[in-house]
């Protein structure tokens, strides 16, 4: 028994074997280039498969990343589940415009707007700004495929009507395929561009640039 347990465990190797492992020792060297070379040709077609362009022809590491999916602001934009409950948005705004219109607040008020909204809402605030425009005639918004408001004008009724905080609720999380605004815009030149709504586009104050 202890001779067997020697024979297994220790150094008793069978013969058998270890004469096959002399003669691959004796191959070595070439073996050894083969199993490189080897190993090469598979990293290089990895790479190659990796680096081409558009789809990819071998799908070795699957991952959620190449699903169908769409990106922001492509068509069809997803509504949201039936029974949903807002948890941000325009409902939910709240809070008081701290300005008051004056000439320094709608002058930044008319910057913001004509650097961020008038390619899509227009100078007058109409809403027939270039963007949009395109977005009707390239993406098919605003027909019967995409019916979405797409001519939102700021100086209708239903906008007049909100308050500053619904305004600025809208701008903060977006309305369908406009953006949220609230990594782009600080809370201060969110109300800024509320006050030149109302005072500017809806309104006429003295003060408007
Ligand atoms: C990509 C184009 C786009 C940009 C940029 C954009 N908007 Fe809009 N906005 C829209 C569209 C389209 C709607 C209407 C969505 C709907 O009602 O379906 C809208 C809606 C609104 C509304 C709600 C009232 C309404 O007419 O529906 C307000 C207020 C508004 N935008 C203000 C702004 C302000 C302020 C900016 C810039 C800080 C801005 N928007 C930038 C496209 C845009």
């Amino acid at each position: 028994m202890k001779d067997q347990l020697v024979s297994n465990f220790g150094n008793g190797v069978p013969t058998e074997r270890k004469g096959r492992g002399a003669s691959a020792a004796s191959r070595g060297p070439r073996g050894r280039t083969i199993v490189l070379a080897a190993l090469l040709l598979v990293v290089v077609a990895l790479a190659a498969a990796g680096c081409a362009s558009g789809t990819y022809p071998v799908d070795i590491f699957y991952e959620m990343h190449y699903q169908q999916s769409y990106g922001p602001h492509e068509p069809p934009v997803l509504s949201a589940p039936a029974g949903s409950v807002p948890i941000t948005g325009v409902q939910l705004s709240t809070g008081e415009n701290p300005f008051t219109p004056g000439e320094s607040v709608l002058a930044a008020g008319e910057y913001i707007y004509s650097t961020n909204c008038v390619f899509c809402h227009g100078a007058q605030g109409l809403g027939d700004g270039p963007v949009l425009n395109t977005m009707k005639e390239s993406f098919g918004y605003g027909t019967d495929s995409q019916p979405y408001t797409i001519t939102p004008n700021l100086t209708d009724s239903y906008v007049v009507d909100q308050t500053d905080a619904g305004l600025y609720g809208w701008i903060t999380n977006g309305v369908t395929v406009m953006p949220s605004f609230a990594k782009l815009l600080s809370v201060d030149d969110r109300w800024r561009v509320v006050t030149y709504i109302r005072a500017c586009l809806i309104d006429d104050h003295d003060s408007c640039p």
